[in-house]
């Protein structure tokens, strides 16, 4: 198919660079060169690289082998220089011609049609929403649930919309043979039907930065079964967690906002924050309420309420001192609900202790 092999090969690299400890990954075995089959497509992707690798090594083979054949037949000591040499063999001509062109013609076949599957997501298919940004990716369901792992029912063609919110970054999941950039300003789509339940990982793949080779995702692809519970309560964990009432009017008394706020922080902050006062990407966040904050232009505040979701929805607003220079964090404004953006300010008042 047309996608680069070089990058494809890439990738079986690159999912055993990935550190072991951090990510789950299925540890079905890949073949020589490929990470394991997990999609409807990985076979066919597979089959037509393999089918041009060793065309290519069968003609590489025959060519060189006649080439040393005739240097050595024909060398000057045994043939000394030739009265009579041929200018023109039609039927030799036609032998090299055909018979390749039609090897090509095969091969355009293979990643055209292959292409056109990759290319044209069924219409019935479960959508998902993709937005990266330096340097993570979030996952929107239809439900209205939200993700920093990426959940699939098994089985199922899903299509995913994508775009940025920064820079052009790439989506690859390596055992679905899958890759689309993604681009600011712009939607783009992929589509898989993933055929086995377990661990892989989204890698991004197009250049977007320092923190590049850290942006990835983890993939979990359940049952049809497991899917339906993880989206139905991941859609509903908050709802469930802060009201009382089937209205959403009535607030459990028991209901504690910085922890619900944590869950929202290990689920989107953490690739670049820390809960104490450690510099990670961005600053720690322990011990920032309550005190005050010096920015880059010299100005101070004490960090209130409306400072920390201030920061989190105009990022670039206010740079912290001694994080200028560098890229500041995206918004999350319309990335995250409002009602993940109000707990988060709870969890992180929650930390002016910490030292
Ligand atoms: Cu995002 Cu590289």
């Amino acid at each position: 198919m047309i996608l680069n092999p070089a990058l494809i090969s890439t990738a079986l690299l690159l999912q055993q660079a990935v550190d072991k400890t951090k990510w789950k990954i299925s540890s079905e075995p890949g073949s020589f060169l490929f990470p394991p089959q997990a999609s409807t497509v990985a076979k066919d992707l597979d089959d037509t690289y393999y089918m041009i690798q060793n065309w290519s090594i069968f003609f590489t083979v025959l060519i060189f082998f006649v080439l040393f054949y005739f240097i050595f037949k024909y060398n000057r000591k045994t043939h000394p220089i030739a009265e009579r040499t041929a200018t023109h063999n039609t039927a030799l001509e036609l032998l090299w011609s055909v018979p390749p062109g039609f090897v090509l013609v095969y091969m355009f076949w293979r990643g055209f049609v292959g292409y056109l599957d990759l290319r044209e997501p069924p219409q019935d298919s479960y959508q998902i929403s993709v937005q990266a940004q330096k340097w993570s990716w979030t996952f929107k369901y239809p439900n209205g649930a939200q993700s920093g792992e990426l959940h699939l029912p098994v089985g199922r063609p899903t299509t995913m919309t994508m775009t940025s919110s920064d820079v052009i970054h790439s989506f690859f999941i390596p055992a679905f043979r899958t890759k689309m950039d993604v681009v600011p300003g712009r939607y783009t789509k992929t589509w898989f039907t993933p055929t086995k339940v377990g661990q892989y990982i989204v890698e991004c793949t197009e250049y977007c930065g320092t923190q590049h080779s850290d942006m990835l995702a983890q993939v979990f692809v359940h049952t049809e079964e497991d899917f339906q519970k993880w989206v139905y309560e991941e859609a509903n964990w908050l709802v469930k967690l802060k009201y009382a009432d089937a209205e959403h009017k009535v607030i459990r008394p028991d209901f504690k906002p910085a922890e619900a706020g944590k869950r929202v922080f290990d689920t989107f902050c953490t690739q670049c924050h820390r809960a104490d006062t450690q510099k990670l990407i961005g600053p720690g966040l322990g011990g920032v309420f309550g005190h005050e904050v010096a920015f880059a232009d010299g100005t101070k505040q004490i960090a209130d309420e409306a400072y920390v979701q201030k920061s989190i929805e105009e990022p670039s607003a206010q740079i912290v001192a001694g994080f200028q220079g560098g890229t500041s964090m995206p918004t999350f404004k319309g990335v995250l609900q409002p009602d993940y953006i109000e707990v988060l300010v709870a969890y992180v008042k929650s930390l002016k202790d910490v030292k």
